[in-house]
């Protein structure tokens, strides 16, 4: 809980010195310390905190060095009661005071898919009071706003995810700390990063202006009844899906492999000079390179685990 630039103002603020049970407020500092004692094998005392400060109680079987941190506090603008067990040997305490430490925004990396719904809270890490978080009005994918409690929700659009041609978003996050009695509430801002991946329902089979609009250009030859499927769910009529229906490919192929554009049937196919067949659409329009594009980055983006 301590910052990097503590002090040690407070270093020669003995508190007590416990020997043969005695309680031994060290004269001139123990103004510092009030109510002190010994109940039981425990010593009691307490003391004054102010806000924006932080405490921590240390320990050390003599006075000069190896101090040992064993309690902290954020001040409260009060007192602050200690309670510490004894030790079986002579002991000295001190308060050692030092800046409350800053809180931090703890934003990894954000991945979300065209057309699937999000409830995903974001994270500060630190010593914070309560929170408000506001995204930058804009930068959000269309369809995910960012709530005051730090919440992304929503589901995100197919035009979300054809953002850029790349569905990448850097937004500007800033996240305002309520004021509170350890101090007045600090500012931090930050930058969220997201991707929306490609789906294959919403951005590759459905018509889009850029997109390859497989089921436009391919269902009219392309069915159940002549893989590859486009209108099947692509987790069975492309993905993992072995070729083998013109002939010309053999049944070695696979249609679409997670992740591996250039070990996808599909995309050689509608690429310039297949290895084996005609190039698809078969006749033409082609696609451009941009539709062709896209169709790579489904590719690429897709996992193992994704449905669509
Ligand atoms: C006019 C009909 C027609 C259209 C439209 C068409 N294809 Fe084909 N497709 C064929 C024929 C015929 C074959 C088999 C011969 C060959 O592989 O060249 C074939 C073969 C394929 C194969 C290889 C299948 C295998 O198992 O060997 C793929 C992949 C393919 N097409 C994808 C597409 C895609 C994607 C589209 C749309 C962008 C499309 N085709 C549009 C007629 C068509």
């Amino acid at each position: 809980m301590w910052g990097h630039d503590r002090r040690v103002w407070a270093c020669g603020r003995i508190v007590a010195a416990i020997a043969a049970g005695m309680l031994l407020p060290i004269p001139g500092w123990a103004t510092e310390i009030s109510d002190t004692a010994i109940v039981g094998s425990r010593i009691h005392f307490s003391f004054d905190s102010e806000t924006n400060v932080s405490y921590a109680i240390e320990q050390s079987t003599e006075l000069v060095t190896n101090w040992v941190s064993i309690l902290e506090y954020a001040g409260r603008g009060s007192p602050i009661r200690v309670e510490i067990p004894l030790s079986a040997v002579a002991t000295f305490f001190r308060i050692r005071q030092g800046p409350r430490p800053p809180w931090s925004l703890d934003l990894r990396p954000v991945i979300l898919k065209a057309g699937e719904s999000v409830a995903l809270p974001l994270r500060a890490s630190g010593d914070h009071g309560t929170l408000q978080w506001t995204g930058s009005e804009g930068a959000l994918p269309e369809g995910i706003r960012l709530l005051p409690e730090g919440r992304l929700e929503g589901v995100p659009s197919a035009a979300a995810a054809e953002f850029n041609e790349d569905g990448r978003y850097a937004v500007p996050v800033k996240v305002t700390e309520a004021n509170s009695d350890a101090g007045p509430g600090r500012e931090v801002v930050g930058e969220l990063q997201i991707l929306v991946r490609l789906s294959f329902q919403s951005n590759i089979r459905a018509k889009r202006e850029h997109g390859p609009s497989l089921k436009e250009g391919c269902a009219v030859c392309h069915g159940s009844g002549f893989p590859p499927d486009v209108e099947a769910p692509p987790l069975s009529g492309l993905v993992n899906v072995a070729s083998g229906s013109g002939g010309a490919c053999g049944s070695q192929l696979v249609y679409v492999r997670p992740g591996d554009v250039a070990g996808s049937l599909l995309h050689e196919k509608l690429s310039g000079s297949p290895s084996c067949g005609a190039r698809m659409p078969q006749g033409g329009p082609y696609l451009t390179d941009r539709q062709l594009e896209r169709l790579a980055r489904w590719i690429r983006e897709l996992t193992p685990a994704d449905s669509d």
